[in-house]
């Protein structure tokens, strides 16, 4: 059998919300292969969300196998591992590193109380300061005081906290750790540090002890152990690198490394991710403020939560059936600006720029001239105004950015909506290639982590961008315009929508 030297792979897997994905690429950085295989969730009460992490290990094996067949390669042609997964989850395990009770999902909303709670112990100001984000929900510190709050003897059984592509690393290396980029995520990390808060600990009364080491994207943390080796096909003492949480591999692997470099994702929720080599904050604690997957290197992100999801919402309500792209043929017969129709993107409340779970959707701006085309063209523009939301806070956060972004997601697939977006953020776009994702830039972090490339930079040198749109300088001035009536709606909207969420929860109560 050919061994490692002769044409080494390197493996990615990506612990999604949805499934389990592993991805081979050679050391041209090429796809080889790769499989997925999907993980249900539970919500077993309103605003929960939760996931068994036993789940997520039966789904690695056999994406692993499945990639390794498809490649019609053996364990010994995989130079090194590399990690990453949803951001924020907790995983609590027990001295014996057994899980304690379901995982907490980054879209679990139940935590509204204990961010309070945190907010109060740190100071807001000071929590900001140090943690370069403001208490989200979504996020693992509160999660931790709820278990505390709420189940106390679920609590007393804690000994390890990790995040959910770090318990797969437990069970495939038996190491504890941790990459820096999820690391930050927690609402625990000193983000210029790049470490555990010493400070934010002893104000949240979590023990140190409870958290694992962190270490650099391309960082070896560990080695397959022989049990692993035995279950995924893969050799044992192959290395594991550390990886990333899912946004920072992403923009690993659309190549958003360099300071100043943007990506730009339109999946289901949209995603702004611009490189810095400093920790910038955004001091209101509206952006995000994580460290990024390549060494030395920071981002900060906005993320809105509908985006290419407001886009299936109006399909599945008003065009039940129909394909994506026959409704954006329908959106490209009325004009840019859409007749001074605007769409708030807010279907599932709202994360960046307005973290507020009760925020509503709304059309503003309805005529009866206005047909079904202008009703999906407000909704891709409101979505372009909900980036520049984005772009616009990291301007103001001094972050030097560049006229250009790369992007990707399943809404940039298409081209009126590239188009859009471009001409409201005044933005040339480039998108890439290969669009598998955070596991092909955890790949490549295995790549730097063996040795294929000197750094996270050349890693992604090779990566081939194709133009993907240019501003309009018309549609811009009339995006200009109406993006100054879009910013005005939600603080005059705010109170009705969250008086009309109070009478549907009253109704549904
Ligand atoms: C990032 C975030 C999501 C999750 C799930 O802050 O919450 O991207 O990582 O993919």
């Amino acid at each position: 059998m050919a061994d490692v030297a002769d044409a080494p792979l390197y493996l990615g897997v990506d612990v999604s919300t949805t499934g389990v994905k592993a991805l081979l690429v050679d050391a041209s950085g090429q796809v080889v292969a790769s499989a997925s295989h999907a993980h249900p969730s539970s919500a077993p009460q309103p605003l929960w969300s939760e996931q068994n992490p036993e789940d997520w290990l039966r789904g690695a094996v056999i994406a692993i196998r499945e990639a390794l067949a498809t490649a019609g390669a053996a364990g010994e042609h995989v130079a090194a591992v590399g990690l990453t997964g949803q951001m924020h989850g907790m995983v609590a395990l027990d001295n014996a590193g057994a899980v304690v009770r379901p995982a907490i999902l980054w879209n679990d909303q139940r935590t509204a109380a204990e961010c309070d709670e945190i907010r109060e112990r740190v100071g807001r100001a000071r929590l900001i300061a140090i943690s370069g984000n403001d208490a989200l929900t979504g996020f693992t510190a509160p999660k931790i005081l709820w278990t505390r709050r709420h189940e106390p003897y679920n609590y007393a059984r804690i000994r390890h906290i990790l995040l959910p592509k770090d318990y797969l690393r437990l069970w495939l290396t038996a190491e504890y750790a941790m990459d820096k980029a999820d690391g930050s995520g927690t609402l625990l990390f000193d983000l210029a540090r790049r470490d555990w808060s010493p400070e934010l600990l002893a104000a949240l009364e979590i023990p140190a002890e409870w958290l694992p080491p962190t270490y650099e994207g391309p960082q070896v943390t560990g080695a397959i152990s022989l049990a692993a080796a035995e279950a995924t096909g893969l050799r044992a003492g192959t290395p594991v690198v550390a990886g990333g949480g899912d946004q920072a591999a992403q923009a690993v692997g659309v190549g958003v490394v360099a300071p100043g470099a943007l990506a730009l994702t339109l999946g289901t929720s949209g995603v702004l991710f611009g490189a810095t080599d400093t920790p910038i904050i955004e001091p209101d604690g509206r952006l995000h403020a994580f460290c990024h997957a390549a060494p030395g290197r920071w981002h900060l992100m906005g993320v809105m939560l509908s985006a290419a999801g407001s886009f299936q919402w109006l399909r599945d309500t008003l065009a039940p059936g129909a394909s994506f792209d026959a409704l954006v043929a329908e959106a490209a017969t009325a004009p840019a600006g859409s007749d001074g129709l605007l769409f708030l993107p807010y279907l599932t409340g709202e994360r960046t720029p307005y973290p507020d779970p009760l925020a509503r959707g709304a059309w503003v701006g309805l005529t009866a001239r206005h047909t079904r085309a202008h009703l999906i063209r407000a909704t891709l523009e409101g979505v372009a105004f909900g980036l520049r939301d984005m772009l616009a806070l990291m301007r103001a956060s001094g972050m030097a950015l560049p006229d250009h972004a790369r992007i990707s997601g399943g809404g940039a697939r298409s081209a009126l909506w590239r188009e859009i977006v471009a001409s409201a953020l005044r933005i040339e776009l480039a998108t890439p290639e290969t669009t598998e994702g955070a596991a092909y830039g955890a790949a490549l972090l295995a790549g730097v982590g063996a040795g294929a490339w000197p750094d996270v930079e050349a890693a992604t040198s090779a990566l081939r961008m194709q133009p993907g749109g240019s501003p309009d300088a018309s549609d811009a001035r009339r995006y200009d315009a109406l993006y100054e009536q879009y910013r005005a709606l939600y603080p005059a909207l705010a109170p009705s929508m969250h008086a009309l969420s109070a009478f549907s929860q009253r109704e549904n109560a």
